[in-house]
């Protein structure tokens, strides 16, 4: 039997494609390694959205070659890289790899691998599809609290900035059947939370069902508990689909909802589609709704030509929005991308830089002072593994809103839900004590 070694990189949607893989290889008498230094095969499954996330792979490719000098190590390329850097990658005799499979061909790469183990030259199959969903496929997943279900793939919305459309294709969903016998399927293997996932869930469309519909399905689903779903699009949020998060019990009060800039004429530029004004209004209808719900977001900062007063309404809008937390990157110019044909990537590292600490001090205030706002109050908490090494007594869970609460071990384990009372903050965690245990 062969070895076979799996790193990933990237999103929730690269870990979920990873689990594929291993399913479609171990169907095909594959064993997992525990390293790369054991492995007969290393696969990298690969992220594109930065350039620094395609510096790692690079690094990592030369470390894994540096370590096996000699040793007949087969090494693959996964994921977005391989469909959107196929020349850079096959063509540079310096790079040690022997394949790469982009991800919508990964049912083929059993037998890519053998090729080119028959071979010996450098193989590829980086086609994408307008249908694959791999639907008829069961992920194999390490057993935990928390399941990724696929529900959709690729993307149309052609951000300006963004690699996406180019590395994943076109958006396709799955049928609500598939998702729910998944769902059906780890609820009896005892996960008790789900995130469903798509680069835009609330455009996820089979037949004339939608992400509303698909999620009262998914959450009819006995012994899962909890529903997470990331991301929706705020140019396209049916007031359907707030209803069923609102009122749906078992789906999280927490949307991911990003923004990426607060300025209208880089909105447009970046073609999100939705101006600064109606993204608050999105904002404003989610709180009259329920005041208390998480919001979360993305923001890019140097996008081309962004001047200071532009960069100067993302963080008014911050501000205003107050969102639990952010994740905050510097514009990273992609290859394929219109806004890299579009526009010269003309503002200076340092100047991002800046921007990005400002944003990054503003929204920790923000996060410190909406955490400690729950000091006093008791959270549901679904208990998802123990808390980090230095701190081995404690156990790490969510609450309702997707934040992480930090606790001490007591008669309770994994896949309990515990009532913890809120007794400290940082910006990023709840700290509590367990005041009742869930029967
Ligand atoms: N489909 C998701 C986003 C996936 S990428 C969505 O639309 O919500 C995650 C985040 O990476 C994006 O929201 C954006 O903020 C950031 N990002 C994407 N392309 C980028 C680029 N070229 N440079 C910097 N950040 C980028
Ligand atoms: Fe990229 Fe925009 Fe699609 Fe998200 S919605 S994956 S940012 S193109
Ligand atoms: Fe995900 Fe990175 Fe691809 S964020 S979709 S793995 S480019």
């Amino acid at each position: 039997m062969k070895k076979v070694f799996i790193e990933t990189y990237g999103c929730q949607m690269n870990e979920y494609d990873t689990e594929l893989v291993k399913a479609i290889l171990k169907n095909e008498d594959y064993e997992f390694a525990s390293s790369a230094e054991e492995a007969d095969v290393v696969l990298l499954n690969t992220c594109s959205i930065r350039e620094n996330a395609n510096r790692k792979v690079y690094n990592r490719i030369h470390q894994i070659q540096h370590r096996r000098n000699g040793n007949g190590v087969k090494i693959g390329i996964l994921g977005c890289m391989a469909t959107n850097f196929r020349k850079q990658l096959l063509d540079n005799p310096r790079l040690p790899i022997d394949f790469i499979s982009g991800p919508d061909s990964y049912k083929r790469l059993p037998n890519l691998i053998e090729q080119t183990e028959e071979t010996g030259g450098k193989g590829f199959d980086v086609t994408l599809s307008e249908f694959e969903t791999y639907s008829d496929i069961y992920p194999t997943r390490e057993s935990g609290i928390n399941a990724w279900i696929a529900v959709m793939r690729g993307c149309d919305n052609f951000c300006t900035f963004c690699v996406v459309p180019y590395t994943r294709g076109r958006e396709r969903s799955r049928s609500p059947e598939s998702v729910v016998a998944e769902t059906q399927r780890l609820a009896a293997e005892g996960f008790k939370q789900v995130t469903l996932l798509g680069q835009n869930v609330n455009s996820y469309k089979h037949a004339d069902k939608d992400f509303a519909y698909l999620l009262e399905k998914v959450s009819e689903v006995e012994g899962i508990e909890r529903i997470r779903f990331i991301s929706p699009h705020p140019k396209d949020f049916p007031v359907s689909l707030l209803k069923v998060i609102v009122e749906n019990p078992k789906v999280c009060k927490h949307i991911h909802l990003p923004v990426q800039s607060g300025n209208d004429r880089i909105l447009e530029a970046m073609n999100r589609t939705y101006t600064q004004a109606e993204y608050l209004s999105l904002v404003d209808n989610i709180r009259v709704l329920n005041p208390d719900i998480v919001l979360t977001t993305d923001i890019i900062v140097g996008f081309p030509t962004e001047t200071d007063q532009e960069f100067e309404d993302t963080y008014k809008l911050m501000q205003q929005v107050e969102y639990d937390s952010a994740f905050i990157f510097k514009y990273s110019e992609r290859p394929q991308t219109i806004s890299k044909r579009k526009f010269p990537d003309d503002i200076s590292d340092q100047k991002k830089t800046e921007r990005i600490v400002c944003l990054n001090e503003l929204q920790n205030e923000i996060s410190y002072k909406k955490n400690q706002a729950h000091i006093g109050q008791i959270h549901e908490v679904l208990i998802e593994e123990e808390s980090t090494k230095k701190s081995e007594n404690d156990f790490k869970g969510r609450n309702d809103g997707s934040k992480i609460v930090i606790f001490p071990k007591g008669p309770y384990g994994r896949g309990q839900f515990v009532d913890v009372e809120i007794i400290d903050t940082t910006a990023l965690v709840l700290k509590g004590k367990v005041v009742s245990i869930a029967g």
